[in-house]
């Protein structure tokens, strides 16, 4: 399939808002990719390989691993991937991620179809960060890392709800409900 006829969507919005609940779903639903890249970057830390070596401790701290290793990653499953489409879930994440991303997609001859903005308020983010954390144990969950990343995602991505909603291209739904109720407000825009 030519990149021009690939699918490619982001899911957009806070730690904890369910990105990653939801990307895995429309992975089921649709057969896009759904890219990870706090998920590629976990594997990196627990197989121990140089790259996750450098950014394990920027992790744990909730701050954000340098572009540069975030843009090549992505780079490289764009051009290798064999798939119809990618949903994209912690990508991008600064207003140079973005910059990158459409450059990276213009010489693929593709675009971005859609930005879809997952909202939910503080309260309950953190609520669910801490119920995941008493299940799986993730380490950038406890309470001074969550409120850490929360900060981190104001300060560095919220900018990026401007930047698409400039090039008409964002679209939100409301993250509060069940999560097949929110799968379902997805599916609609894509
Ligand atoms: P990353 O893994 O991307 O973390 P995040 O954005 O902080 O997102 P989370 O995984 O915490 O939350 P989520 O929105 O996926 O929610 P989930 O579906 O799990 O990044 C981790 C770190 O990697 C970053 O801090 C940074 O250091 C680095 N990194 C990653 N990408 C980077 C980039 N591009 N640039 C630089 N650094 C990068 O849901 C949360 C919980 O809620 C779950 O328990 C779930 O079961 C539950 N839940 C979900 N939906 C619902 C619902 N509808 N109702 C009730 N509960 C629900």
């Amino acid at each position: 399939m030519n990149n021009e006829d690939k699918k490619f969507y982001v899911l957009l919005g806070a730690p904890g808002v369910g990105k990653g609940t939801q990307g895995k779903l429309i992975q089921e639903k649709t057969g896009y990719s759904h890219l990870s890249t706090g998920d590629l970057l976990r594997a990196e830390v627990s197989g121990g390989t140089e790259l996750g070596l450098k950014v394990k401790s920027i992790i744990d701290s909730g701050e954000l691993v340098p572009d540069h290793l975030i843009i090549d990653i992505i780079k490289h499953r764009i051009e290798t991937d064999k798939v119809k489409g990618f949903i994209f879930d912690g990508f991008p994440r600064t207003i140079p991620q973005a910059e990158a991303f459409e450059a990276m997609l213009k010489d693929e001859q593709a675009h971005l179809d859609g930005v879809i903005l997952l909202s939910l308020d503080d309260e309950e983010i953190l609520r669910r960060l801490e119920k995941r954390r008493e299940i799986e144990g993730r380490k950038d969950d406890n309470s001074e890392v969550q409120r850490q990343r929360l900060n981190v995602y104001k300060e560095q991505t919220e900018p990026l709800i401007s930047f698409y909603k400039n090039k008409n291209i964002l679209k939100e739904v409301d993250s509060s409900g069940s999560v097949e109720e929110v799968l379902q407000g997805i599916l609609n825009i894509l």
